[in-house]
């Protein structure tokens, strides 16, 4: 069979290429099993891009990102390149890759498996069954708004200065995708932003009622200050199903409903861009931990996050529901038998590392597929 998938793997620093690694034997198990075949470039991003090319983001990376059909991404930073200038850190990999590949729609995902439960911070009547999608805008507002930058008064003193700010078309792309979305889920969306203090909260709100009245009369939609949303999410998160946000709150609102899953290490996201003519969008994969230089190296990360990114990969640019479908079972089966990496470690449960745990998903993919 040709191979006619093409995936850039990018895995960074950190547990970036552990957990990557478990993910190279779905796709090795997907080639002989299911005859699928990928193309599969790699390439450096993040601080190991640093070290061997100069740059977090060097111009090979953002052009095998171009010319691939989807991108894996694994985590970038660490202490090593912390005291690098602000313009050279790692963290501007991603950053630059979403700005150059115009990836404006994030979608972050906290869905709670009933086997992990317990690992919640919330109780567990609370969060059963939990499934939420957040959509955060990812190329603009404050993240990349002019003016920014730290400069001289006057006096001698400095002042730091970043800028919000969002035109209509901006807000309208991302509100679309949040809406597809919530039309294919409950029908349900809320969106957040701040319209009591900032000007572009006020335009932000506008034109997500706008495109809702226009082109999704069928979603629910309702407006919550960002600050609510926070309260309400660690309190009654069940309410929620899609939340849409700027780039600043999406991030802050995303960790907050990761961590109501009980584990940073089990979450998947995906980047997309705008549609082309025949409809294929630019997409970037990637779980929500970052490179968690903590443990790096030791063997214990869980890689369950990047194995469900490659399965929204799969679902998201290449239509593959089916395949997306089984590796997400089997993920959870792998978890409903016990075995647990130390991040989501209880009592009475099977500690195993990275390989043990890649290893069982693969045999469960074997049993499910026989
Ligand atoms: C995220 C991260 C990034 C962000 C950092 C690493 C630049 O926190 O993807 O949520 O703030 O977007
Ligand atoms: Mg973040």
């Amino acid at each position: 069979m040709t191979a006619n998938k093409r995936l850039l793997v990018l895995p960074g620093d950190g547990i970036g290429p552990e957990v990557m690694r478990e993910v190279r034997r779905v796709i090795d198990w997907m080639d002989h099993r299911r005859h699928v075949s990928f193309a599969i470039d790699e390439g450096l991003v993040g601080g190991a891009a640093i070290d061997a090319l100069g740059s977090p983001c060097p111009d090979v990376t953002v052009e095998a990102a171009m010319a691939s059909d989807a991108v894996l991404f694994g985590s970038v930073g660490g202490p090593k390149w912390d005291s690098l200038p602000f313009d050279k850190r790692p963290e501007l990999g991603i950053l630059r890759l979403r700005q150059d590949l115009g990836l404006f729609a994030n979608l972050r995902p906290a869905k709670v498996m009933d086997a992990l439960l317990d690992a919640s911070s919330l109780k567990p009547d609370l969060v059963r069954g939990l499934d939420i999608m957040i959509v955060r805008e990812s190329t603009g507002g404050i993240y990349f708004g002019e003016p920014r930058g730290i400069e001289i008064m006057a006096d001698g003193s400095r002042r730091g200065i970043d800028t919000e700010v969002y035109t209509e078309q901006e807000i309208a792309r991302v509100a679309r995708v949040a809406f597809d979305l919530a039309r294919r889920r409950t029908g349900k969306m809320t969106s957040v932003e701040k319209a009591n203090v900032m000007q572009s909260g006020r335009l932000w709100r506008a034109v997500v009622s706008e495109v809702g009245a226009a082109e999704y009369p069928d979603v629910t939609l309702s407006h919550m200050y960002a600050d609510n949303c926070a309260m309400q999410l660690a309190s009654r998160p069940k309410q929620f199903d899609v939340v849409l946000g700027s780039n600043l709150f999406g991030d802050l609102l995303s960790d907050l409903a990761a961590a109501l899953t009980g584990s940073l290490g089990m979450l998947p996201s995906a980047t997309l861009g705008a549609p082309d003519a025949s409809g294929r969008r630019r997409a970037l994969y990637e779980p929500i931990h970052g490179s968690a230089p903590d443990i790096a190296g030791k063997g214990v990360a869980n890689p369950c996050a990047q194995m469900l990114s490659f399965a929204m990969l799969l679902r998201l640019s290449f239509g593959m529901e089916e395949d997306a479908a089984l590796i997400e079972k089997a993920v959870e089966n792998v978890l409903a038998g016990g075995l647990r990496t130390a991040d989501i470690m209880q009592p009475g449960r099977a500690r195993v590392g990275t390989t043990v745990m890649g290893e069982a998903v693969v045999r469960e993919l074997d049993k499910l597929a026989a």
